[in-house]
């Protein structure tokens, strides 16, 4: 099975890439490097994008149909508590339409 994660080099998401890794399954990254670190996820292909972009859930929808990806598992996230005071609307943005374009995306993936 080929798993795709979002957020896959931040905190969570770099443990459940390692625990996919050690149940064997093949694991995809889409992660903007924002605040993840790429060393996390050793053996994961990573591409770098930010999904909260225009047009990022048809980019979704290429790398899933690409990597023949069967699930995924969506963490890439805003979650500064002082910066989402600050930026409300920025936060609401980004989380809100990362989730929509993953979304969007697995529903144009064949
Ligand atoms: N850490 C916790 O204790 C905890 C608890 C409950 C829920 N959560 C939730 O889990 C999710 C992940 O949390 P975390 O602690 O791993 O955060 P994190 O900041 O360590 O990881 C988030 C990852 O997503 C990436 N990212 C953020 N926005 C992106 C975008 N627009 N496009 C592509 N990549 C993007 C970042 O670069 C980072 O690698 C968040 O939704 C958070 O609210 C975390």
């Amino acid at each position: 099975m080929t798993v795709l994660v979002t957020g896959g080099c931040g905190y969570i998401g770099a443990h459940v890439v390692h625990a996919l890794h050690q149940a064997g399954e093949r694991v995809v990254v889409v992660d903007d490097l924002s605040y993840g670190k790429p060393a996390r996820i050793e053996g994961a292909r990573l591409y770098g994008i930010d999904i909260a972009a225009p047009g990022a859930g048809d980019r979704l929808a290429e790398i899933l149909n690409a990597e023949d990806v069967d699930s995924v598992i969506h963490f890439a996230a805003r979650k500064q508590v002082g910066e989402s005071v600050e930026k409300p609307l920025w936060y609401y943005q980004q989380n809100i339409n990362g989730m929509l374009n993953v979304l969007t995306g697995m529903t144009q993936s064949k």
